[in-house]
């Protein structure tokens, strides 16, 4: 790709401090040494509200949610604009946290038939920082969405308090 690559890192949970955000920032440490520009995001302060699949799909072709979410339209806009994504989540229950559950839920019905992420390279960070289980169908959520947006899903990092080092 031409042109200064822009690495987006999502953190799915409102932590600004805790292990969810100290590995996303450590993997844009990472693409900055590699001589990327990053932009790390907090997803609670973009909190996208859940999809009520209720009107007709016409979210999906006007790339926009028909209930007006503007959070979904800034992430949207970021991801479509970035060269990279990074999508780091804390595991709940054994499944992603339930902001990230209600924007990739939201992105299916209006990004899903766009095309618009295709080969897009996209690394998903899950932390099961509790026991440590449930890790693996945490990751998987993340990993389904990487699918069916046809990015382009690279080797996951899947994290506990056991082999945080
Ligand atoms: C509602 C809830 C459910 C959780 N479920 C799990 C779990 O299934 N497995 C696990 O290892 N940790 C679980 N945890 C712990 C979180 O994974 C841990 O708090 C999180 O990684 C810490 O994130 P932070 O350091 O970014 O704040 C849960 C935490 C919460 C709040």
């Amino acid at each position: 790709m031409a042109g200064i690559e822009i690495i987006l890192g999502l953190v799915g949970r409102p932590n600004k401090i805790g292990l969810t955000n100290q590995l996303v920032s450590g993997a844009l440490k990472g693409a900055r040494k590699a001589g990327a520009k990053t932009e790390l995001l907090q997803m609670s302060d973009y909190m996208v509200k859940p999809c009520l699949d209720y009107l007709a799909a016409t979210c999906s072709l006007d790339l926009k949610c028909s209930y007006n979410d503007k959070n979904l339209e800034y992430l949207g806009g970021k991801i479509t604009n970035c060269s990279g994504l990074i999508l780091g989540s804390p595991v709940y229950w054994g499944d992603v946290s339930g902001m990230v559950k209600y924007f990739i839920t939201k992105m299916y019905r209006v990004y899903a038939k766009s095309g618009l992420f295709n080969g897009l390279h996209a690394l998903g960070i899950s932390i099961a920082g509790g026991s440590g289980d449930g890790l693996i169908t945490g990751l998987y959520s993340i990993y389904h969405f990487f699918r069916i947006m046809r990015m382009r899903a690279l080797d996951p990092i899947p994290a506990t308090r056991f082999n945080l080092d």
